[in-house]
């Protein structure tokens, strides 16, 4: 595979979506640098990144791609395909938080956050792995969080989206690691970026009334993890050295903060017990990486 990659992300106009595209650009990679409504909501930041790649001459294009519509994510993807021949990476990075109590969360609400945050991810996964197969390499990454490991009490619906993420992107890096394509987890702590500012609040507040001080649980929460927030960039840096690791060499799960409030302990515990199962199951050689050529052989 050419060290150069083609990679395709989702959520790309703020945030850590946005950054990941540029660097990654910066240094050679084509990036497909995916978001919804390019031509409205998003139309400021679309003529930015544009603007941006013109500069500098960048391998950076824009696709609109929404990660809620079948139909969107399969055009994006097949657009990324026509125009670059092949898809190397994709990066599922759209999503947003959801603040609130649990039981103030009502079932639509909770159906909209998994249908970005859980089945974004499973869109985006069906529609780039034929051409993964196709090519017989690959790299599936999944923007999860520290919250996809622990549990945060006022955030529990947002926990539950990337809890699922996690169990999608681990089983997926069993299942295709026989056919050289790999699944990644990238886990941030809580980094400077407008996911604050996109918080939704559970909309069901009067299920708060005998709450009593656990009521105002989720803003103090919130207020923690705004103000503890790091350099966005971090994240951008670690899913650049992900993304040019060789294949075959890449970690299932990478930690990114500058504290760890016990992601690495789970993450090791976990990798151990796993590791037991599958051999217990007898599954640990069909699920062990395996470098392909595009003519098949190993
Ligand atoms: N910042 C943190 O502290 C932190 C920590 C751990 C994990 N994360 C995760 O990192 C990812 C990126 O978040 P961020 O912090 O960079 O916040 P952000 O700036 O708010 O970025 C979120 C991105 O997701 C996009 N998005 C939302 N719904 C979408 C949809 N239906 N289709 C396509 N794109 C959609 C947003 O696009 P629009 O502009 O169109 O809304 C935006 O580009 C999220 O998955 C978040 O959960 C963030």
């Amino acid at each position: 595979m050419d060290s150069k990659q083609i990679v395709l992300i989702t959520g790309a106009s703020t945030g850590f979506g946005r950054l990941i595209a540029e660097t990654l650009a910066r240094h050679g990679h084509t990036v497909f640098a995916t978001m919804r409504d390019p031509v409205g909501r998003n139309a400021k930041h679309a003529s930015e990144i544009r603007g941006l790649a013109q500069k500098e001459s960048l391998p950076l294009s824009i696709l609109e791609l929404d990660v809620t519509d079948d139909a969107s994510v399969v055009r994006a993807v097949h657009a990324a395909a026509e125009q670059a021949g092949r898809i190397d990476v994709a990066i599922n990075n759209a999503g947003y938080g959801l603040v609130g109590l649990a039981e103030a969360t009502p079932t639509e609400q909770a159906q909209q956050i998994m249908d970005t945050n859980f089945f974004g991810s499973v869109r985006v996964n069906r529609a780039v792995l034929p051409h993964m197969r196709r090519q017989r390499s690959g790299l599936l990454l999944h923007i999860s969080s520290g919250a996809g490991r622990v549990v945060i009490p006022g955030f529990a619906l947002y926990c539950a989206t990337k809890f699922a993420m996690e169990a999608l992107a681990e089983s997926y890096h069993y299942e295709l690691a026989g056919q050289g394509i790999e699944s990644s987890i990238v886990e941030p702590g809580a980094y400077q970026t407008p996911v604050f500012v996109n918080f939704v609040t559970a909309a069901d507040s009067t299920r708060a009334d005998t709450y009593g001080a656990v009521a105002q649980l989720p803003t103090r929460v919130a207020n923690i993890l705004t103000s503890s927030s790091g350099n966005a960039q971090q994240v951008a840096d670690a899913v650049l050295r992900i993304v040019e690791t060789p294949a075959g060499q890449r970690q299932l799960r990478y930690r990114v903060s500058d504290t760890d409030i016990g992601v690495d302990a789970i993450n090791s515990l976990t990798e151990r017990i796993q590791t037991e199962i599958l051999q217990s199951f007898g599954l640990a050689a069909d699920t062990t990486f395996v470098h392909r050529s595009a003519a098949g052989t190993a």
